[in-house]
């Protein structure tokens, strides 16, 4: 497939079912050939956590095809099944690439911490985070791995409204930055966070609508709610 941005990711009718069941991801179809923040939204069980598994490598189609050039992270929605060491420092050196040499470590480090406003948290101890903060820490470890493709899954719903921003603003940061701009597909029920994205999905029965602007999706799904 040819971009002229640096990555890609496409699904060519794709497929898929638990062993147990029908289809869960029913002839899937889409593309994303550009850095920034695209959404997905749908009903418990339409398939959204399935298309990231899928996304990721975790699981494999049974028909269709998925094309995809980006190196993709899993951010789930608690930080607390995620995160596993006892610092902030700890914690992102299990994540810094093994071709990293030593002396690049701490600066590589720091520099993912400054990224998710977190530049003075080295040595903090994972334990005294709030919830906003030990999310934004989740992301510094997708973005030390050198991952450019975020898979957020409902990274905000253990969230109170202040730690929600914080978060949506740092992802924000790093989808549009002028420099690297990395890709993020942020999976949500809050609707009111599609107003911050660059394209939003509706998931039904497991595929996924066209690409619309967020406040057009809102609208439509406030639009449903109301009949
Ligand atoms: N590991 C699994 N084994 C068997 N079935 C599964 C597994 N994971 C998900 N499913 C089934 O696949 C379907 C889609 O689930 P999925 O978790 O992808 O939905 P979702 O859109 O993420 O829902 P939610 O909004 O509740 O998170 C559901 O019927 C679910 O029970
Ligand atoms: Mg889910």
């Amino acid at each position: 497939m040819n971009s002229i941005f640096s990555g890609y990711l496409k699904f060519d009718n794709v497929s898929f079912s638990w062993p147990n069941g029908v289809n869960v991801i029913e002839q899937c179809s889409f593309s994303i050939v550009k850095p920034g923040l695209w959404m997905l939204v749908g009903e418990n069980g339409s398939g959204k956590s399935t298309l990231f598994r899928l996304i990721s490598g975790v699981i494999s189609p049974n028909n269709g095809k998925i094309f995809c050039s980006l190196r993709p992270s899993m951010v789930y929605q608690n930080p607390d099944h995620q995160l596993l060491m006892p610092t902030c420092k700890s914690e992102l050196m299990l994540s810094v690439p093994k071709t990293v040499p030593h002396s690049k470590l701490f600066d590589l480090i720091q520099a993912s911490l400054e990224k998710v406003d977190l530049g003075e948290m080295l040595d903090r101890p994972i334990h005294t985070l709030s919830g906003g903060q030990k999310q934004r820490l989740a992301l510094a470890g997708a973005i030390v791995s050198n991952s450019n493709l975020l898979l957020l899954d409902e990274p905000t719903a253990l969230l109170d409204p202040q730690s929600q921003n914080s978060v949506l603003k740092v992802v924000k940061k790093l989808t549009s930055s002028s420099t690297n701009p990395i890709t993020a597909i942020w999976v949500t029920h809050r609707l009111e966070e599609l107003f911050f994205c660059d394209g939003a999905s509706i998931v039904k029965n497991g595929a996924m609508s066209n690409w619309y602007s967020g406040s057009k999706v809102f609208q439509e799904l406030k639009s449903l709610a109301l009949r």
